[in-house]
């Protein structure tokens, strides 16, 4: 990875910062010199990565809401505005899958994939182009999508990622007379808490794999940080790690406003179907 770029002066917001990728995502920035503002379900982890990015000297905030709430979602987007003055990036990364057929799924399932995949993405780009506009910086929208949407069958949750593409090259083509470049990340198996609607016997396989024996999963626990650790390294061919798809945002970021990086794929050197 070349040298990071500095970030200093700008202002960040990352949803789903709770966890895997987002967290990764809102470390670099914050490392990098930005203050970022981290959104996602749980404060442990949040609090954390603050403590993180102050230790290294940048600053960082942590609220703890549903992405699905439109009014906080929005609430937060301004209050990084209002706090800095800015808004130069708005990673849209919050997301879920529930795996499984569609003709034996639970429709909630639908529904929370929808919302959170999609729904909140358009509602954070919203108003971060609102932000970024009234700032009068230009800005970057990074929207984390996934492989899923290279597939045609990739279920449920490949076409939510199949939505995310089109609303960011909408979005792109929307915003060519603003300094706003709107960047589609695609990555491809992170090992991260992703898994956790994954079949549990699945998952204590792979926490077997790890050498964490004594894992029990329950559908939609998350999984100990000791297993994704452990699990990445030993099967690094099959899993990037979240570090991976933060480095990207990073270079996409750093370029300027006239370079128009739209798509990424990242993915570990051999292909796992998700
Ligand atoms: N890991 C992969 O293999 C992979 C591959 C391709 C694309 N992706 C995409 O990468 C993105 C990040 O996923 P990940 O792998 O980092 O998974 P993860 O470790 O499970 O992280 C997902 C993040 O989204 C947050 N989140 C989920 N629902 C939310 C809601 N309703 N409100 C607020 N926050 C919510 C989670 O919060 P809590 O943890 O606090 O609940 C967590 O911070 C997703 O868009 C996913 O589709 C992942």
């Amino acid at each position: 990875m070349p040298a990071a770029p500095d970030l200093s002066g700008r202002t960040a917001v990352v949803t789903g910062a709770s966890s895997g990728i987002g967290r990764a995502i809102a470390l670099a920035l914050g490392r990098a010199g930005a203050h970022v503002f981290l959104a996602g379900r749980s404060q442990a982890p949040m609090d954390e990565t603050r403590k993180e990015i102050r230790e290294a000297g940048g600053q960082a905030d942590a609220v703890v809401l549903d992405v699905r709430d439109v009014e906080a979602l929005r609430g937060l987007v301004e209050r990084a505005v209002q706090d800095t003055g800015r808004l130069d990036v708005m990673v849209n990364n919050a997301g879920l899958s529930y795996p499984g057929d569609i003709a034996d799924a639970d429709p909630e399932h639908w529904r929370e994939m929808l919302e959170v995949n999609v729904l909140s993405l358009l509602v954070g780009s919203q108003a971060a182009i609102r932000a970024m506009r009234a700032a009068g910086n230009g800005g970057h929208l990074v929207n984390i999508s996934s492989i899923a949407a290279h597939r045609r069958d990739s279920g449920v949750y490949g076409a939510t990622k199949h939505a995310v593409n089109c609303i960011s090259a909408s979005l792109r083509l929307e915003l060519e007379d603003d300094d706003i470049r709107v960047v589609t990340i695609m990555p491809g198996a992170i090992a991260t808490n992703f898994a956790r609607n994954f079949d549990p016997a699945f998952l204590k396989g792979l926490a077997a794999t790890a050498g964490v024996a004594d894992f029990e999963p329950q559908a939609g626990e998350k999984l100990p940080d000791e297993v994704l650790d452990r699990i990445q390294p030993i099967m690094e061919k099959l899993l990037s790690k979240p570090e991976d798809v933060a480095d990207t945002v990073l270079y996409a970021i750093s370029l300027p406003q006239t370079v128009n990086i739209e798509e990424l794929v990242v993915r570990p050197a051999k292909a796992l179907a998700l």
